[in-house]
């Protein structure tokens, strides 16, 4: 045979597989609001950067008949390709083919793909849809997805990885997306859970949907599992780009720097934080009013709203922002938001992005629900978090910092590079009327005018510790500064940090508590 027709050959034998599960399949497909595996690859990527491997694999299904099925490419597409310039590896399951479902095959172009991206040392981001393991194929499927899990979890902490569920992602395969370091989710269209609707009526004989069991918005808002909500598939592109801006390929790169920009105007600072500590405000306005250009992206936007974090530049570089955020329970610190803080923190300290923090916070949460859901356990993370943390952590004292938040907000004492506080800053072990009511209980209680008493001890209690000038006295706080002044504070740390290098005492790794 001429090279020609052999040529010829190749393109009908690729033209075919691109067909993916065929035009029935791919209608049900669009029928559902969803695009094809291919067209998200391509839409995602940058114009023509795809390079597809393993396009002629083969499955090896050999029971129920299998072995008269083609699927195309076995159900994924897996490949490298760039972001804004910037090179990666990528895998999407394809629906249309077998329901996406992992048999061997499949599995192992996605395994492959990822020793690539971590021989590589570049991101990778799964796109997952799918009715999970390949029931035909038995154990085989179950290995498959094993294979992947130990993959996710070598290459934690080395390689950024990116999971997208623009489908069914049911039973253990969630596992992956869930050992990955950011979840991508659509509304509608994203599904998630263990144990499917079926299996809970069977079981549990309640009815409910699969909206309702593992949706797109329960993930952003209740679970906490997925860290972006888009409304469309185009929409969680975007989202995904801009996240790709701002992280770096690997843990031995930092994240491109970009051209340094003023914060816009619009954001002034001295004009968002009102002086009443009571008085709530949108902590977002203050990264706005700090970062370059005004731009923050915020992550987990929807999930433990009293703790804000996300990505905004300073001169350029990435910088991780965790804040309090006082227009959502005053800011404290419970159960969800300590997982939140902790994981973003961790990511961060991996990746080399150096964090700012904002604080302004009553403490931790009180109540019964709390202790009961192990606000001990979940609150430790925060601590070991940023006590681990080697990249520079700067933090800025903006007004309430009470007892353990205190301390579990990067404070001095768990060795932050360099702390700022505003003279509206209240640094004590609780706020002015708890501590008061307790202290001054019998002087209070006897009084022949107690509600006046209560009031004068009040303010005599606030005069002595609510402000920054105790703390600054005895170094915990390094400097007290301007609220205009901010951002031109953190700019000089962050210069004056470019050195830092702290070493650790040898270990295999530590014992977060989980
Ligand atoms: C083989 C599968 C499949 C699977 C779907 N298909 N899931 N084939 N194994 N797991 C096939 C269907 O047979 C069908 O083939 C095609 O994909 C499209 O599926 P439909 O059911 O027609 O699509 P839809 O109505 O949209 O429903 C999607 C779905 C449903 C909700 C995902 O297919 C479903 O419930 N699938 C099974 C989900 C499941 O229980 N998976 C196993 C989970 S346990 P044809 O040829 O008719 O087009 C698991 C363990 C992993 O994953 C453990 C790891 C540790």
């Amino acid at each position: 045979m001429s090279l020609k027709r052999k040529t010829r050959e190749l393109v009908e034998r690729r033209e075919q597989i691109l067909q993916g599960g065929g035009e029935t399949a791919i209608k049900k497909q669009q029928a559902m609001g969803k695009m094809t595996a291919r067209e998200r690859v391509i839409g995602l990527l940058d114009d023509d950067s795809f390079q597809e491997y393993d396009l002629f694999a083969q499955h090896e299904g050999r029971d129920f008949d299998m072995e008269k099925k083609e699927l195309p490419g076995d159900g994924v597409i897996t490949g490298t390709g760039k972001i804004y310039g910037s090179p990666l590896c990528i895998f999407a399951q394809d629906f249309t083919v077998a329901g996406g479902s992992l048999g061997l095959m499949h599995a192992r172009k996605i395994t492959k793909i990822m020793d690539h991206a971590l021989k590589l040392k570049v991101p990778l981001i799964g796109i997952n849809d799918s009715g999970g393991a390949r029931v035909q194929e038995g154990v085989n499927s179950l290995a498959g997805y094993g294979e992947i899990f130990y993959r996710n979890t070598l290459a934690s902490g080395v390689i950024p990885q990116i999971s997208v569920i623009l489908g069914p992602c049911a039973g253990g395969a969630v596992y992956s997306p869930a050992l990955t370091d950011f979840v991508f989710v659509v509304d509608k269209i994203s599904k998630m859970f263990i144990t499917g609707p079926e299996v809970i009526k069977t079981v549990l004989g309640e009815e409910i949907s699969m909206e309702e069991l593992g949706g797109a918005k329960i993930h952003s808002t209740i679970t906490g599992n997925a860290h972006f909500f888009a409304k469309s598939e185009q929409e969680c592109f975007e989202q995904i780009k801009t996240l790709i801006s701002y992280i770096p390929w690997n843990n031995s790169q930092r994240a491109k720097r970009l051209r340094p920009r003023n914060p816009k105007n619009s954001f002034r600072i001295d004009d968002i934080v009102p002086v009443d500590p009571k008085q709530p405000y949108d902590v977002r306005n203050v990264i706005r009013a700090i970062a370059d250009g005004s731009e923050f992206f915020e992550i987990q936007e929807l999930f433990a709203q009293n703790l804000v974090i996300g990505y905004g530049r300073m001169n350029g570089q990435t910088i991780g922002f965790v804040a309090n955020q006082p227009i959502y329970l005053a800011g404290v610190l419970d159960v969800d938001s300590s997982d939140k803080a902790a994981r973003f923190i961790r990511f961060c300290d991996a990746f080399n992005i150096p964090l700012i923090t904002l604080v302004d916070l009553p403490g931790y949460l009180p109540g019964v629900d709390q202790e009961h859901a192990g606000v001990i356990r979940h609150g430790a993370k925060v601590l070991y978090a940023y006590s681990e943390a080697t990249v520079p952590r700067i933090t800025v004292i903006l007004r309430k910092a009470y007892g353990g938040g205190y301390i579990a907000m990067n404070s001095r004492h768990l060795n932050a590079d360099i702390v700022f506080a505003w003279p509206s800053a209240e640094i004590a072990v609780m706020g002015p009327e708890g501590a008061a009511n307790i202290i001054f209980r019998k002087e209070i209680t006897t009084a022949e005018d107690p509600e006046k008493m209560r009031k004068q001890k009040i303010k005599e209690y606030k005069d002595k510790f609510a402000n920054p000038y105790v703390a600054a006295a005895k170094g915990y706080v390094d400097a007290v500064i301007e609220p205009g002044e901010t951002r031109k504070f953190l700019l000089h740390a962050l210069e004056v940090l470019e050195t830092k290098d702290v070493p650790r005492p040898q270990r295999k790794h530590g014992c977060i508590p989980l």
